[in-house]
């Protein structure tokens, strides 16, 4: 996508402000959230650089599972090859550019386009072209099928959740990852993330929400919101027992010191190893930038991921994670639907917040609005790094 040198100097402009120490910041233009052109640039430019989740390994838990996902547009597929490996590619054929996989589904053996019945294996290579040749003929000469296996995308899997990097280019997942596994190394010790996994269903939510992916995060990042969005949780959790998270580089958002471990009847979930005794009730809610929401307690943690669809649109999909006897035993079978209520009812509330702030950014009378000193902290963060992020693609980007 390509912008008019006249476009980068107003939106650089514009940016600065944004950067700004928060209390004077403004918060990003509406047109971050609702203009198609600067849309395809953050998709392109901006985000293609960084790693942003698309999937959860759970989605394709044995051989031969694979599932499409759609982000902003870009088809990509995550499937599982016969040595149970995850792999991620572009979900397109190489030939005429078919979409090779519209459902989730299970692959015997090959992924086979619908159009001409080319196939490749789950390894991405081109094994089958029927009648490339002519009558009879599967082959013919000059046409290497080495050449034309499915296009790879870079890939890591953390905590479940499966991230991509779209330019092959940006920095290492171990770098990306690591201020966020050195931040909670003192509640889940070094590699926590292995210490939870997805447990038996239920534990999964699926949501569709009309507004801007950016605007999910930014919902997220501040607890300022509970006491009239969330009622009920601000009872058991009130706000004035949650701290800002902000003294980060790449994510924000609000913690906690009131968490209750989840208990129901006589049971309760059992915590991970090597959790502080006296930091047991400490809980954090972090947004991972780009489009990870994380949720860390001591005895389950959880991921939303925020799929962009087109500017106005997103898909968020939750997934909870256990430990020990809560992953599987039916004695924890009312637990698990207990913490997926609660999560299901507290991201629900959340969408007319979102959907209101979609909405009011096609008024010419809002412009960014104002970032409180106070409150709006972690806003402020999320939106300085957005801005960073941009102009650093602006400086590279090339004109019309
Ligand atoms: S487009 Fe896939 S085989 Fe022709
Ligand atoms: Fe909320």
């Amino acid at each position: 996508m390509k912008l008019s040198r006249q476009q980068i100097d107003d939106i650089n402009t514009k940016l600065d402000t944004v950067i700004d120490p928060a209390g004077d910041a403004r918060g990003l233009p509406n047109e971050f959230y609702t203009d198609p052109t600067l849309f395809a640039f953050e998709r392109d430019q901006v985000l293609a650089n960084s790693w942003v989740a698309v999937a959860f390994a759970s989605d394709v838990p044995e051989p031969g599972h694979a599932i499409p996902v759609e982000f902003m547009g870009m088809p990509l597929l995550v499937l599982r090859n016969k040595e149970n490996e995850l792999r991620v590619y572009h979900n397109v054929c190489s030939h005429r550019g078919m979409l090779l996989v519209s459902e989730q589904t299970r692959l015997r053996t090959v992924i086979r386009c619908p159009y001409h019945s080319w196939s490749y294996d789950l390894n991405g290579q081109l094994i089958s072209t029927p009648l490339i040749g002519g009558a009879g003929k599967n082959s013919c000469d000059g046409f290497a099928n080495e050449a034309h296996g499915l296009k790879v995308v870079r890939f890591a899997v953390w905590m479940d959740i499966v991230f991509v990097n779209l330019s092959g280019t940006g920095q290492s997942f171990d770098n990306y990852i690591a201020p966020l596994e050195s931040r909670w190394a003192p509640f889940w010790g070094t590699g926590g993330e292995h210490k939870f996994s997805p447990g038996e269903s239920p534990g999964k939510l699926d949501l569709s929400v009309n507004c801007n992916w950016k605007l999910a995060i930014e919902n997220y990042c501040e607890a300022y919101h509970l006491p009239w969005v969330h009622p009920t949780l601000n009872e058991y959790s009130p706000l004035d027992q949650h701290f800002n998270i902000n003294d980060e580089a790449s994510m924000a958002g609000q913690g906690t010191h009131q968490y209750d471990l989840v208990q129901t009847d006589a049971t309760k979930l059992p915590t991970i190893s090597g959790w502080p005794a006296d930091r047991i009730h400490h809980a954090e809610y972090l947004a991972l930038y780009p489009n990870t929401l994380l949720g860390l307690q001591a005895d389950h943690a959880f991921a939303v991921i925020v799929i962009p669809g087109n500017v106005g649109t997103s898909q968020e999909r939750l997934q909870i994670l256990y430990t020990g006897a809560a992953l599987t035993q039916a004695d924890y079978a009312a637990s698990r639907d207990a913490v997926l209520q609660s999560w299901d009812k507290v991201f629900r509330e959340d969408i007319f917040a979102v959907e209101g702030m979609q909405k009011g950014r096609s008024s010419p009378a809002y412009n960014g609005g104002v970032l409180t000193p106070l409150q709006d902290i972690p806003t402020h963060n999320f939106h300085s790094w957005v801005a960073r992020q941009y102009k650093s693609a602006l400086k590279s980007a090339q004109f019309k």
